[in-house]
């Protein structure tokens, strides 16, 4: 198996990245207009979250033909044109697999509605009398995880929403089914998959109800998902080839296996620990400041037992599922450029592959909708009602929505201050975030102080040293929950690196080992130092490296 230290992955939304039609909506034709910003930033490989035929209730991730494309995204052509000229910058594009389950639309849920056993067997339906629900599982949408089929007698498993029908993969069909879909994509040219919650599609074989919590942890990690996994990668001849693998709930034990080339599963896994370290008692629907220190403590544990055990880790902040990291962990106001530019450091500098998100690049924020009619996501409709039902007021549940739904990081990508932020002529599916006449990509591209400039540096950086691809990592101030720092080694190079999580100044003492070190890159101006200390400023970052460390400036990073 391949080794993908070296590249950094874009994740684009089609449907809120570029609309070319006019219709409010991001499609094909609007990615293939902006390849040419893409290949500035410097990324090697585009993720598209899915643009399949869906009825769109999950925003794609409702699949009900895998072989076309949603008709509000484009054609099979606009398919191929954009995979041309992807090819043509040599940027891969990497395809969102919804694997766990299919739309209800789909033909297979379709024909099992209609009696067909044979398909009834492709998704995991249970007998049981209608007031009678095979478990007490709950979706991760909100209410039941089971729904009823009169017609049929039986009950069918969701772990998402209604219309999203968990699939059986024990059944050796829809294995080879699914494989079919990987072997079509492979052939027209798609350089890499990432796998939507695949740690969840292996079921255990006796249902049962769970007294401890929603029923996940008989499905997380299911007893045959490695099993599974290496059949597929086996089966379609992906293993050279990027594969991401979502995991909802894992831990660090399993994603040494799903991700250590030994194993032949995948090149690395996404996993969320880090972005719950501000749920109030694990529950993301509670507000709480985020936990310095175990975010800390949740990074050091994970990048070590990787390292130990040849796992490789997914970098990432944010995703369509999260909200907006400088608004979450950063600073909207006085510190917003330095705080998006530390964050960014954060995660490019640890070992592992990033994952930018569309806008992060710029420092895109939340938008703070004030009114429940402004969002548009399931998830988020569903538990403004359930937290509507346990009690909390409305303006209460809009300020839990306001930091935790998934629409957050779903506005239309600020383009520019044109009407809509350049990202439509008509009016948008969603509404835009109010800061785009300050934050858009056309104030930054050629800004050598801009936020996107920090991740094109953080990408050459990457190109121009295999510390960062290949070297160790160890943690430093492991004691103060104020800065996250590390350093990198590869061969006689060292790499240090400081993070200052917080708007204030934080001291480290200088050791005397590093006095001949340079700095390599930071955020601020550099400032003169006194020798004993090294001052960090709010949400400063610095990074030295040694004489060893020698980067060439035409590489354009300082
Ligand atoms: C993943 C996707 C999310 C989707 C869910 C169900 O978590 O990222 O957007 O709703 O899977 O497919
Ligand atoms: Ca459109």
């Amino acid at each position: 198996m391949k080794d993908f230290g070296n590249a950094v992955v874009y994740q684009i939304y089609p449907k809120s990245f570029q609309d070319s039609n006019g219709d409010g909506i991001g499609d094909l034709n609007g990615v293939i207009s902006r390849l040419d910003y893409l290949k500035k930033l410097g990324v090697d490989y585009l993720w598209l979250t899915p643009v399949f035929r869906s009825p769109q209730k999950d925003n794609g991730y409702d699949v009900s033909d895998y072989y076309r494309i949603e008709p509000m995204f484009g054609t099979m052509a606009d398919m191929d044109r954009l995979l041309a000229q992807c090819n043509a910058r040599g940027i891969g594009v990497m395809l969102d697999m919804v694997f766990n389950h299919t739309s209800t639309d789909h033909i297979w849920f379709q024909k099992a509605l209609a009696g067909e056993k044979e398909y009834e067997d492709y998704y995991i339906f249970k007998e049981g009398g209608p007031d009678r629900m095979p478990t007490n599982w709950e979706s991760k949408f909100g209410g039941p995880a089971w729904e009823y089929v009169p017609s049929l007698g039986k009950w069918y498993l969701h772990l998402f929403d209604v219309t999203q029908a968990d699939l059986n993969w024990d059944n050796p069909r829809v294995r080879e089914e699914l494989k079919n879909v990987i072997r079509f994509w492979k052939q027209k040219g798609v350089r890499g998959f990432r796998f939507d919650v695949v740690n969840l599609i292996s079921k255990p074989a006796v249902f049962q109800d769970d007294y401890e919590g929603d029923g996940r942890r008989f499905y997380t990690d299911g007893p045959h998902v490695h099993e599974y996994l290496k059949e597929l990668v086996r089966d379609t001849g992906i293993s050279d080839m990027i594969t991401v693998g979502e995991m909802s709930s894992t831990t660090p034990q399993h994603c040494v296996r799903y991700s250590n080339p030994e194993e032949k599963e995948l090149s690395m896994c996404f996993q969320f620990h880090h972005l719950k370290v501000d749920y109030k008692n694990g529950d993301k629907w509670e507000l709480m400041p985020p936990d310095r220190m175990q975010l800390k403590n949740l990074f050091e544990r994970w990048q070590t037992l990787m390292q130990q055990q040849n796992g490789w880790n997914a970098l990432f902040w944010c995703n369509h599922d999260q909200p907006r990291i400088v608004s979450r962990l950063g600073d909207e106001g006085t510190y917003w450029k330095q705080s998006a530019k530390m964050l960014a450091a954060c995660t490019h500098l640890m070992r592992g592959t990033p994952y930018i998100y569309q806008g992060e690049e710029l420092g895109m924020t939340n938008p703070h909708y004030r009114n429940i009619t402004q969002y548009r996501d399931v998830e988020s409709l569903n538990y403004y009602q359930i937290l509507l039902k346990k009690g909390k007021s409305e303006s209460e549940a809009l300020a839990i929505l306001d930091a935790r739904s998934r629409d957050n990081g779903r506005t239309p990508m600020q383009w520019s201050d044109c009407v809509n932020a350049g990202f439509t002529d008509a009016a948008p599916w969603i509404e835009l975030s109010g800061n785009y006449k300050t934050i858009h990509a056309q104030a930054q591209t050629d800004d050598e102080d801009s936020i996107f400039c920090f991740y094109q540096k953080l990408i050459a950086l990457r190109k121009a040293t295999e510390v960062i691809s290949k070297g160790t990592i160890a943690f430093m101030e492991q004691e103060n929950s104020d800065v996250l720092a590390f350093r990198r080694n590869y061969g006689t190079q060292e790499l240090l690196v400081w993070n200052n999580l917080t708007a204030e100044e934080v001291t480290i003492p200088m050791q005397p080992s590093w006095t001949d070190y340079y700095r390599l890159l930071g955020n601020y101006e550099p400032q003169t130092e006194t020798g004993k200390n090294i001052v960090l400023r709010p949400y400063e970052t610095i990074v030295y490296a040694n004489a060893d460390l020698k980067i060439d400036h035409g590489a354009g990073i300082c």
